[in-house]
């Protein structure tokens, strides 16, 4: 992978990501005034601010049916590639992620569809595969899904002649179990080397195998009662990959409410889990995972209290406290974080402007790059 391909591969050993700002409300399942509506003008000035603030990347969700309740949690989303590449082309050095669901993307046309995007981003499009799991989803798209490993298995198809896609020069045919494809032919090339870079949070060992064949990134969960675990998790998935003959980073994802002090940050996460919540949006996140009243002892207790587990891993705090959490993920090896922010415009700048330079003054962060043009 070339350093071409920034801001991925600049030297900022803690890097640091904005996640799922394509959807309505973001990760935090809220029907609070200021949530996030996901317009495209409030894209556009998040990524500007990200990109000037010294942020390193931004990896929105591949999702196509909001969960309901008062808000249609996530029920407003942008298609990721495109909406990658509309951000590509108004900022210089972030690197910018399309979350593309393998099934739903025929291959030929996704490959120059990220060979568009790469473009425009002169070589800082990623690609966050996704091999899906919401039934409703692929209901509406009227593509029947696949049972959980022969989801997998086709992905290894479909990546596979995408990548084939991107290097070949000559005609080539692809027939394998399940792709057919005759005389492909695809032009021009990556504007980068031969792949964007890839990421993938498959946390099944069917899905995590896969990661190890084809990803220059994984995701997993931060264990903060456990550091020590989450850093042998770590050193096995990059000696697994070395194995392989690849080198692969590992990120963990997470959900930051920032604050001049702890107090505040404090007393917003808990408005946020309590009173801010759309409790019938929970309940249809639940009803997908098969979690009803009719199946579950105390459902109405067991919805109350789910929400502050289910914006991701909470980094709650004042600029010094959410840099402290970061230091430690880095402890354990981590090379990153993607986070979700309730509003990305209004909460990013006090991470920029106070908890970056804190993770310079550690060693975590560099001076900002030069655009890349
Ligand atoms: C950081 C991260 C981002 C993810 N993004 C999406 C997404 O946008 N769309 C989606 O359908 N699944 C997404 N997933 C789910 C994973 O791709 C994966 O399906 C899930 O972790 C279950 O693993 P498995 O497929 O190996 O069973 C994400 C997971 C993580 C941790």
């Amino acid at each position: 992978m070339s350093a071409d391909r920034c801001q991925m591969y600049n030297d900022n050993p803690f890097k640091l990501g904005l996640f799922g700002a394509n959807c309505s409300s973001g990760r935090a399942i809220n029907k609070l005034p200021e949530r996030w509506l996901a317009d495209w003008d409030s894209c556009e000035k998040m990524a500007k601010l990200a990109d000037e603030g010294g942020m390193d990347f931004i990896l929105p969700i591949g999702r196509w049916k909001g969960y309901g309740g008062e808000t249609d949690f996530q029920g407003t989303t942008f298609e990721t590639i495109t909406w990658a590449t509309g951000l590509l082309a108004h900022t210089k050095n972030i690197t910018v992620f399309g979350t593309v669901h393998a099934p739903l993307f025929n291959p030929m046309v996704v490959a120059k569809q990220i060979v568009t995007a790469d473009h425009v981003g002169h070589g800082r499009f990623g690609l966050n595969i996704v091999v899906g799991w919401n039934e409703p989803e692929f209901q509406m798209s009227g593509i029947q899904q696949r049972e959980h490993g022969d989801r997998y298995e086709y992905a290894e198809e479909w990546i596979s002649v995408i990548k084939k896609m991107w290097n070949e020069e000559e005609p080539f045919d692809f027939d394998e179990e399940y792709l057919h494809l005759k005389n492909v032919v695809a032009k021009p090339k990556l504007h980068g080397d031969s792949s964007p870079l890839i990421i993938n949070a498959g946390q099944s060992p069917i899905g995590r195998a896969f990661a190890l064949r084809h990803c220059h990134a994984f995701f997993t969960n931060f264990r903060e009662a456990d550091v020590k675990k989450s850093a042998e998790f770590v050193a096995k998935f990059k000696a697994d990959a070395k194995a392989l003959g690849r080198e692969a980073n590992v990120y963990t994802q997470g959900h930051v409410v920032c604050r001049p002090t702890r107090k505040e940050a404090e007393e917003y996460f808990h408005y946020l889990t309590t009173e801010g919540v759309d409790f019938e949006a929970i309940e249809g996140v639940l009803e997908l995972k098969n979690i009803t009243r009719a199946n579950t002892p105390d459902y109405d207790e067991y919805v109350r209290q789910l929400p502050p587990k289910n914006v991701g891993y909470p980094i709650i705090g004042s600029p010094d406290d959410v840099t402290e959490k970061f230091a430690r993920m880095h402890g354990a090896g981590l090379s990153g974080i993607a986070f979700s922010l309730v509003n990305y415009v209004d909460e990013l700048p006090l991470i920029t402007e106070e908890v970056i330079p804190r993770l310079r003054n550690l060693g975590l962060k560099t001076p900002p790059l030069q655009s890349a043009g």
